[in-house]
């Protein structure tokens, strides 16, 4: 399936943010814990969960979507062998926990997901050891065992990583004892699973420094959860609203999970502004034409270009995440000056750099950290630092190959902002985290269709 889409102008109007993505589905795992059904209110349509509820029903959970609420129901493990399941999301790998928790016993398929880098589970590994379970790692498939259930036990995490957190923190809320997870990750939307999972009767506390305390329980009862806004959607649709010149409102948008990014915002000379249901974006008209300056360098709504070049450097939460940094980039294509992202988190985030130097973009990448900085690729040869030089008017005509999900946005919003037609081929993937993408966008006046 591809999308055709004639851009080149601002995008107006409201756009309503679905649940998260990197939240959902892992709050369906977490109601594996349970044999007491569990609702999930506010659950996004998107491929990624429909992946999640085949993987439940093959455990045995009843999983039905009504509207935007999900009841998801697992009486008894009916399975703990879900290998028959393809490598498609990287959710497979956190049923672990409620597997070991209920059945003593599980067998996952190794893990898939977005081609962004070399994606390791040895941190998932050692947590779940840590508790006392004895893990396998075989050519297709990792197997779990702890047949005298889990214990409590101190995990160490080398670093934040947002699975492997997630992973202690579902296998620990039901072991026997006490657990404390050092150098956790605290994302958004783990600690939507905190919430979700004492509300279902467990005990988990945050300390200072990124460790967590866990007191395990020997029952957890069903529960109804909302899914929070996706964070991640309200980055993409800002950076597209300011980067065609427009004005956006996205209603649901979560100030507390996106303080880094209205900094950068900030920075960038667009503007924002906190409502109590949402948060309005757009790029300032600039008040006078600047003489002697080329069409390119001059705003959108004329006067000298109202955005400015900025450094980003990504990292775990409360840092500027990395599922941010492709949207942004567009958006850094039109600011003036030479604008940098260091990317630390994924080794392997700036594929899609290619796509926007084909349509006129001026991007280099390169293997060195910026001067005075360093970070954990900083000896790998890996190329984690692009250098992007705006503003540049970028063109139509391009054809894109979609090739991870975030990169599929960059693509969208690059189609958007340039003058005439583009082709994105490959959108499943984009609907494996964005619902309806295209028929929302029309909202905002894009003109995008689907075609096969
Ligand atoms: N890492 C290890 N060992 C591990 C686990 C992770 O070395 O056992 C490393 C990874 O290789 C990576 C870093 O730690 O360099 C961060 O990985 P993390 O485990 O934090 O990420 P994740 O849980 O695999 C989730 C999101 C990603 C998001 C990251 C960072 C989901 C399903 N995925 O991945 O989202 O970028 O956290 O916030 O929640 C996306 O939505 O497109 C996406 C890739």
């Amino acid at each position: 399936m591809k999308f055709i889409i004639r851009g080149g102008k601002p995008l107006y109007g409201e756009i309503t943010l679905a649940g998260s993505k990197n939240t959902a589905s892992k709050l369906m795992i977490t109601s594996l814990l349970t044999d007491e059904p569990c609702t999930l209110t506010n659950f996004p349509r998107i491929g990624d969960a429909e992946i999640t509820a085949e993987l439940c029903r093959t455990i045995g959970s009843d999983v039905r979507l009504d509207g935007d609420t999900l009841s998801i129901s697992t009486p008894k493990i009916k399975n703990s062998r879900v290998l028959e399941l393809s490598r498609r999301n990287r959710i497979p790998i956190l049923a672990l926990a409620p597997l070991l928790t209920r059945a003593g016993e599980g067998e996952v398929p190794i893990v898939g997901g977005d081609k962004i880098g070399h994606r390791p589970v040895d941190l998932h590994i050692k947590a779940l050891e840590a508790l006392g379970a004895e893990i396998k790692v075989t050519p297709i498939s990792y197997i779990a065992r702890a047949k005298k259930g889990l214990f409590g036990g101190v995990i160490n995490l080398g670093f934040p990583s947002v699975g492997a957190t997630e992973n202690a923190v579902l296998a620990a809320v039901c072991a026997n004892g006490r657990t404390v997870i050092k150098n956790a990750a605290l994302e958004p939307e783990i600690i939507s699973m905190i919430k979700m999972l004492q509300n279902m009767g467990a005990i988990v506390e945050l300390g200072a420094e990124r460790d967590i305390y866990i007191e395990g329980v020997k029952h957890l009862r069903g529960v109804t959860h909302e899914v929070p806004s996706d964070r991640n959607e309200a980055v993409s649709f800002a950076c597209l609203g300011i980067a065609t010149g427009g004005d956006v409102f996205l209603k649901g948008a979560i100030q507390e999970h996106l303080i880094t990014f209205l900094n950068v915002v900030r920075k960038t000379g667009a503007e924002y502004e906190v409502k109590p249901d949402g948060i309005r974006f757009w790029r300032p008209a600039s008040p006078k034409l600047q003489p002697g300056l080329d069409s390119s360098r001059q705003g959108r709504r004329g006067g000298p270009n109202s955005l400015k070049s900025v450094y980003i450097e990504t990292a775990p939460h409360p840092g500027f995440m990395t599922d941010w940094q492709q949207p942004l980039a567009v958006l850094l294509t039109q600011a003036e000056g030479n604008s940098t992202i260091h990317e630390a988190i994924y080794e392997d985030r700036f594929a899609y750099v290619a796509d926007l130097n084909s349509v006129g973009a001026k991007i280099e990448v390169s293997k060195d950290c910026p001067d005075g900085r360093w970070c954990r690729f900083a000896a790998k040869g890996v190329l984690h630092v692009a250098r992007i030089s705006g503003p540049v008017e970028l063109k139509g005509g391009g054809k894109f190959a979609v090739r991870d999900l975030r990169g599929g946005m960059v693509d969208i919003i690059a189609a958007l902002v340039a003058k005439g037609e583009s082709e994105i081929e490959g959108v499943e993937e984009i609907d494996r985290g964005y619902e309806n993408i295209d028929e929302r966008l029309r909202k905002l006046g894009a003109e995008i269709q689907r075609t096969d």
